[in-house]
């Protein structure tokens, strides 16, 4: 099959307080630069949504769009600016992609349609009252956190975002629109490199990271 990669970079990162996240550099190379060196040997084309006005840096084996207002108008802008079979939806604030994860999801995406990579909770769960008290315990038994890549035969996630589009449903996941469709969405083994950046102490996490990267 005809994959793609779909990376997202459209988000303003205001949460890093650094301007656009995708082009916030850890290591010498920013986020973005990252995620596409990880995907490129395993796809056919990578292709990202930037905020509106900004342009991909020379050399970036990458094409650009211009992204939306939000992540999901962003990312059924990709879908609809591709004709692979298969995409991998990979979010560029999680620079660190192990080449196993990539070819698993890939796989998975193929044969059973929906797949994504996702880590067993290891934390003990809690409720909290208030937003600054202990509430109620909640069992990790079964629960997984979520990451990206994500991978999707591209007519069954059109499919289940325009349908989204269509009813106002906002989601702040692929592989969920799929799941709320009723169809199967595999979870592949993610890894502890794959994290968000999202505030300062991620981006001082990502520097110790990128010291010793090596996929
Ligand atoms: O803000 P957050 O880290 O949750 O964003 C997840 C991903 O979605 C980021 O890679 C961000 O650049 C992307 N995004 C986007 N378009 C938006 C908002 C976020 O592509 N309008």
């Amino acid at each position: 099959p005809k994959i793609a990669a779909l990376i997202p970079a459209a988000g303003s990162g205001t949460r890093l307080g650094r301007g656009p996240k995708a082009f916030v550099e850890v290591g010498g190379l920013s986020l973005l630069a990252r995620s596409v060196v990880c995907l490129s040997p395993y796809v056919d084309e990578v292709l990202v949504a930037l905020p509106a006005g900004m342009q991909l840096p020379n050399g970036m084996q990458a094409r650009a769009i211009a992204g939306g207002d939000t992540r999901q108008a962003s990312v059924l802008a990709l879908l609809q600016a591709t004709d692979a079979d298969v995409v991998l939806i990979h979010d560029a604030a999680r620079p660190f992609l192990p080449t196993r994860v990539i070819r698993e999801v890939a796989d998975a995406a193929w044969a059973v349609g929906a797949a994504t990579a996702a880590l067993p909770v290891a934390d003990t769960l809690v409720q909290a009252k208030e937003n600054t008290d202990w509430g109620t315990l909640t069992p990790r038994e079964g629960l997984w956190a979520v990451q990206t890549p994500q991978g999707f035969r591209r007519t069954a996630l059109l499919a289940a975002h325009e349908s989204a589009q269509q009813e106002g449903h906002a989601a702040t996941d692929d592989a969920g629109l799929i799941a709320r469709l009723g169809q199967r969405v595999a979870l592949i083994p993610g890894d502890a490199r794959l994290f968000k950046v999202t505030t300062p102490g991620d981006l001082a996490l990502a520097e110790a990271v990128a010291a010793v990267w090596d996929g």
